[in-house]
């Protein structure tokens, strides 16, 4: 089968990666997926980050840093968001890279060649955070797209004849209907086009953080047409491009659209198949931006939800091409009602009734015909969604699954099959509901494939679900006598409060964690009192992770009369190991099942060869034993103080 290649647009430096990027980057490895699912080998994904520019080097500048050394520690942050999220990215670009630079060189030399590059001068206004000209300002101006001031330069540049492509952009545009999507962003495309396009210099002289332009000095290319071409260093020589879809958002469109199968043309390189442009994720209704200091970052939702949370909100909660709006709120509901009561109930229930009622094998189909027509009609359907990348429509085309499935099982009652001693309708009661469950799961791995992944090996799967493919989508495809595995609740409900708390304070903790990686921290605000250096600010004070743990076990430390080593369930998957100097004031087993606070984001350190992971706080009394702070009230595991 064919290759498939797709990719991000590579990200700005000036900023750390927030959901912004992670949307598109989500979005773009959820294709991935789906595409192998397809039967597409290989499928390659690429990122990567757009590291040159005024832009860059003014922020790097801002942060006292010289600009390799801030794009390293950027770029990097980047790799590492993706990482973390478990997205499967083959090639991460770097436009700092010396064999991007070579492809860079090489497409304005194809250009040149062909007659498309000329020196000339351009005195006027230009803005800096878009690395644009704006042609039609005057001094003083603000730009138009995005508002800020522009800056009146003169520069010899070298051109490139963009007029000469209006009548074949048009045409292409009408002969490749496909080519731009949603369909209105192809018709902004056009309607710009229409108007007339003029040549664009794609070089400069008046910066020096960029790829030189080979024996032009002081030329270094333009930002925009060294960006473009990572689409093709990332794959350098590996027979993958053109690229079969480039994945962007909305307010990149022009680059793509427009100049880039230009540069294209004139190099005599062949085009992508397909642009995306998606829409703008809003917080709380509102832009996110820098500025405006409202944006939200995927690690704490991903600490306190799971990854896949986040995916399925975003690719569920807004139709891909429109824009949404983020909110914590939406995000947990959702959660609660798709995931935990949708997907995780009906996993849970037929997995738990399997086990009482037929030792944990699947028991024998076919499977009730009704249902196996609706899983039908349901993954044609979803399948048909995916590929125009309308995931939300996907994703609600499989959830009427669920709901049928859910239904069916209340209609037969296999409890009371079971009672009845019904057991070929019971049987296939069951297996109709596992039959629902194992499609619904591989229908649904694109976008949440770390929970897909467990629900198939707790259906009793060896195979990974990342081998599937949708021909295996079919009816009747689950093998009876298959051994499931015990049932383990994937989506544990949440409560709605304490997580979106939970959530808050995670992006506080992670906006100082950025601020202090880019050196741009703010200084925080003097202290009301300024002489009085004993104050802290509240920011000294929210560094301090103090929480409700609940002591599970603890145990004497050999050698160590006054130490215990405790195991603290503070609400993370894992107790925290805590060694305490309490062992002159508290006996162990007085301790087990006591609330007790943790200072929890201290660095871990060990203590006669055991891991501390954290503090126990208590009162210390001059010659006397510690005492434990304590709540009169009852409060949940896990709480924060503050
Ligand atoms: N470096 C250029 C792209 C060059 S591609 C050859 C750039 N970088 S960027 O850092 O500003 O990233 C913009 C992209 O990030 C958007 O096109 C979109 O994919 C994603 N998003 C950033 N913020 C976003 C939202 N608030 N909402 C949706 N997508 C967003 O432009």
């Amino acid at each position: 089968m064919s290759k498939y290649y797709l990719t991000t647009p590579i990200y700005y430096v000036n900023a750390a990666p927030h959901i912004g990027h992670t949307y598109t980057t989500i979005a773009a490895d959820a294709i991935k997926r789906l595409k192998r699912m397809q039967g597409y080998e290989p499928v390659i994904l690429t990122t990567g980050t757009d590291e040159h520019g005024q832009k860059i080097e003014r922020a790097a500048a801002a942060a006292g840093k010289s600009p390799q050394k801030f794009t390293d520690i950027i770029s990097q942050e980047f790799r590492r968001q993706w990482e973390v999220l478990g997205l499967q990215i083959d090639r991460f670009q770097r436009t700092t890279d010396p064999k991007h630079a070579k492809v860079v060189q090489d497409l304005f030399d194809r250009c040149l060649k062909n007659g498309f590059v000329y020196k000339g001068s351009y005195t006027g206004q230009y803005c800096v955070f878009d690395e644009l000209y704006v042609n039609e300002a005057k001094p003083g101006d603000p730009c138009p797209d995005c508002g800020r001031p522009t800056e009146t330069v003169t520069e010899e540049n070298f051109y490139f004849k963009l007029s000469a492509f209006q009548d074949r952009l048009l045409k292409f545009y009408e002969d490749q209907p496909d080519f731009i999507q949603p369909e209105s962003r192809r018709n902004e495309v056009i309607a710009f086009v229409k108007q007339g396009l003029k040549d664009v210099s794609i070089s400069r002289t008046t910066i020096k953080w960029g790829i030189p332009v080979a024996n032009q000095a002081p030329h270094v290319f333009y930002v925009w047409f060294d960006a473009l071409s990572t689409y093709m260093s990332a794959i350098e020589g590996e027979g993958l491009w053109p690229a079969d879809l480039h994945l962007i958002g909305k307010e990149i469109l022009r680059f793509h659209a427009v100049y880039w199968p230009a540069f294209l043309w004139a190099a005599d390189l062949p085009l992508p198949k397909k642009l995306f442009a998606h829409g703008w994720l809003l917080f709380e209704n509102d832009k996110m931006s820098k500025s405006k200091g409202n944006m939200v970052r995927a690690t704490p939702i991903q600490e306190a939800l799971g990854a896949d949370s986040l995916r399925y909100y975003l690719l569920r909660e807004v139709v891909f091409g429109q824009d949404g709006n983020f909110s914590y709120d939406a995000l947990v509901q959702r959660y609660n009602s798709d995931l935990a009561n949708g997907l995780g109930n009906l996993s849970s229930r037929t997995l738990a009734l399997i086990h009482q009622n037929f030792s944990g094998k699947i028991p024998v189909g076919p499977g009730d015909s009704v249902i196996a027509e609706a899983a039908k009609i349901a993954v044609d359907s979803a399948l048909d969604s995916f590929e125009m990348l309308n995931f939300s429509k996907a994703l609600e085309t499989t959830w009427s699954l669920i709901s049928a499935a859910d239904k069916f099982i209340l209609e037969r009652a296999p409890w009371n099959l079971a009672k009845s001693g019904d057991t070929a309708k019971l049987a296939d009661t069951l297996y109709t509901a596992a039959e629902a469950l194992r499609i619904v799961t591989a229908l649904v791995y694109p976008v949440i494939p770390e929970s897909a992944a467990k629900i198939w090996a707790q259906l009793g799967f060896r195979t990974p679900l990342d081998a599937i493919r949708t021909a295996d989508l079919a009816w009747g495809k689950l093998a009876a006598g298959q051994e499931i595995e015990p049932a383990t609740g994937v989506f544990p409900r949440a409560d709605v409060k304490l997580i979106i708390e939970k959530m808050k304070q995670g992006e506080a903790a992670e906006l100082v964690r950025q601020q202090t990686l880019m050196g741009t921290k703010v200084a925080s605000p003097p202290p009301v009192a300024a002489e009085d250096s004993s104050h802290i600010s509240i920011d000294d004070f929210i560094k301090v992770d103090l929480r409700v743990g609940e002591v599970k076990s603890a145990n004497a430390v050999k050698g160590a009369d006054k130490l215990l080593h405790l195991q603290v369930d503070i609400g993370e998957p894992q107790p925290r190991s805590i060694v305490a100097g309490i062992a002159l004031a508290y006996k162990p087993e007085a301790l087990v099942g006591r609330k007790v606070v943790i200072v929890a984001n201290l660095a871990p350190r060990k203590l006669r060869g055991l891991e501390s992971q954290g503090m126990i706080v208590a009162a210390s009394l001059e010659g006397g034993n510690p005492v434990l702070a304590s709540f009169l009230e009852d409060v949940p595991v896990g709480a924060r103080l503050k």
